[in-house]
């Protein structure tokens, strides 16, 4: 299965599924290529660490058809199997998902349907939830609202600031992520109707 991962910041979430390769933990799998629309993303010097090629994409260049036709090239000529958005804070266009329909994992800091779009930990917190956590899903056309593939719940500590609470999520993060892309790997997901089913 060949992969491509779509950046914008930080990339732990990008590490942790090529530590997850690295280890044979998600096996017949390859990440070609990282793309990022900011050109100082440290998921770039990730991806270029392990000799996976890192393309920085200027949103500047394009209009918004042109550039997602430009990373659909990018996709092909790397002849991708699997899209990952991994902090990529950037909508991706409708014929992207049209083409790689069901191929699409996004990871968001909420329990979704709880808490779309930005900020997701924020608003978990203010709101004053006592149980956060994260989910992966596939993405369709919707604002984080395709299928539901796993979810991770964290408790809410009375002592927990915004940050706190925020790395508790990510550390569950960086479990599912990997685990939900080895599901799909294996193809072992189904998707019926709303609801993914995993075979394991
Ligand atoms: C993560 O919290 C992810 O859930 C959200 O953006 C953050 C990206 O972090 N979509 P990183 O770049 O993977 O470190």
């Amino acid at each position: 299965v060949k992969i491509a991962v779509l950046v914008s910041g930080r990339g732990s979430n990008l590490q942790a599924i090529i530590d997850s390769i690295e280890k044979g933990y998600i096996k017949n799998a390859a990440i070609n290529v990282v793309i990022s629309n900011k050109a100082n993303a440290y998921a770039l010097e990730r991806a270029r660490n392990y000799g996976i090629s890192a393309v920085f994409l200027n949103p500047d260049e394009y209009d918004r058809a042109g550039y997602d036709r430009e990373i659909l090239n990018i996709l092909k000529q790397h002849n991708t199997d699997l899209l990952l958005l991994a902090g990529y804070f950037r909508i991706l266009g409708n014929e992207i998902i049209g083409i790689y329909r069901n191929r699409v994992l996004n990871i968001h800091p909420s329990l979704l349907p709880a808490f779309k779009g930005l900020h997701a930990q924020k608003q978990a917190f203010e709101y004053g939830v006592k149980v956060a956590g994260c989910t992966v899903h596939f993405v369709d056309e919707g604002l984080d609202s395709g299928p539901i593939i796993l979810q991770k719940c964290v408790p809410v500590l009375p002592e927990d600031t915004e940050e706190t609470l925020t790395a508790r999520i990510l550390e569950q993060e960086h479990i599912i992520y990997p685990e939900a892309v080895k599901l799909f790997t294996e193809g072992k997901l189904k998707i019926e109707g709303r609801n993914v089913v995993a075979r394991i």
